[in-house]
């Protein structure tokens, strides 16, 4: 596949957002590029596509890979900043809008983002390193034991959140954790053995929460969803594909908040009445796509909201 990265749910997705041509299309999420090249194909050229990614790494992947669509703008800048991708839509508002959460597997596979536990690398996590936020590594350092089981249970579903951060606090007590092995190996021995979970690594809920907190996933998520409505056409729709039942359950719920009644603004109808799941082929081309959901909703038209 190229880029290293198979796009999840992609048929779906389409089906769902059905980009036209002449249509004006967001990816909030851009990564490789799997989905937005798909999208440039059917909006065509005398539609425009833009292409946000917070990563500039995976900015850079995903120009080269659209470049020979002329009608691409890319935009570092995060999903939730919606002004400056309508801006760069020209303020047109947006036919279809794109969100594939999570981590793109460049990302995974390389050791110097810290993403990753196979194999060795700084406890960074930080999407855009030019962020000048904090790193995993120090909320590992500064956050109290209680604020990172907190942390490790909300935004990981850890069982073990309570030991494994005793385990942190005591770690740090004597020497700092550097890396993300040493991390990996510390979380695997704070949880029984016999409770390690079958099919993922046992630091896999830990470094999905880290990677959620300095990020603020959730924030931008939220964000996003409380003003996308406002930025489609009447008629247009937006996608979300979660990984996470905390993110997924934002989506279900900002799309039912938004399913018309009293309350004004732009209304939504929902084009998923339960999450669509990959097939087990799908899982089994890529594990990755496992715990994939993608829920969608439409723009009413003015006159439907009545
Ligand atoms: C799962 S990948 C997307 C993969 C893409 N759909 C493809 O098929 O190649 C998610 C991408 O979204 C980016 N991302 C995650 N959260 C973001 C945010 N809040 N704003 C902008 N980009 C974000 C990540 O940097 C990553 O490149």
């Amino acid at each position: 596949m190229a880029q290293g990265h198979i796009p999840v749910l992609l048929q779906e997705t389409l089906t769902l957002l059905s980009p036209a041509p002449g249509e004006v299309f967001l990816d909030g999420t851009t990564g490789a590029g799997g989905h937005a090249v798909e999208f440039a194909r059917k909006i065509g050229p005398d539609g425009l596509l833009v292409c946000a990614d917070s990563d500039p790494a995976m900015l850079a992947v995903a120009a080269e890979r659209l470049s020979a669509f002329p009608r691409v703008r890319m935009v570092h800048a995060d999903f939730s900043d919606l002004g400056r991708l309508r801006e760069a839509a020209g303020w047109r508002p947006f036919d279809g809008a794109l969100l594939d959460l999570g981590v793109s597997s460049l990302q995974l596979s390389d050791p110097g983002r810290g993403f990753s536990f196979r194999e060795d690398g700084p406890l960074d996590m930080r999407r855009d390193p030019g962020s000048g936020g904090p790193t995993a590594g120090e909320i590992l350092r500064d956050a109290r034991e209680k604020e990172l089981a907190d942390l490790f249970y909300r935004y990981g579903e850890e069982r073990y959140s309570r030991r494994i951060a005793r385990a942190v606090a005591g770690r740090r007590r004597k020497a700092p954790l550097r890396s993300t092995t040493e991390l990996a190996a510390l979380v695997a021995s704070a949880i029984p053995r016999r409770r390690w979970p079958r099919d993922i690594h046992p630091a896999t809920r830990v470094f999905q929460a880290l990677r959620i907190a300095v990020n603020r996933e959730i924030d931008s998520l939220a964000a996003f969803l409380e003003a996308i409505p406002g930025h489609l056409s009447p008629g247009g729709r937006v996608a979300v594909i979660s990984f996470h039942s905390l993110e997924d359950r934002l989506v279900k719920e900002a799309f039912r908040r938004r399913a018309g009644g009293p309350g004004g603004g732009a209304a939504l109808e929902a084009l998923t009445r339960k999450p669509v799941v990959p097939s087990d082929r799908e899982v089994r081309e890529n594990p990755r796509a496992r715990s994939a959901k993608l829920r969608a909703a439409r723009r009413r038209e003015e006159e439907e909201s009545g």
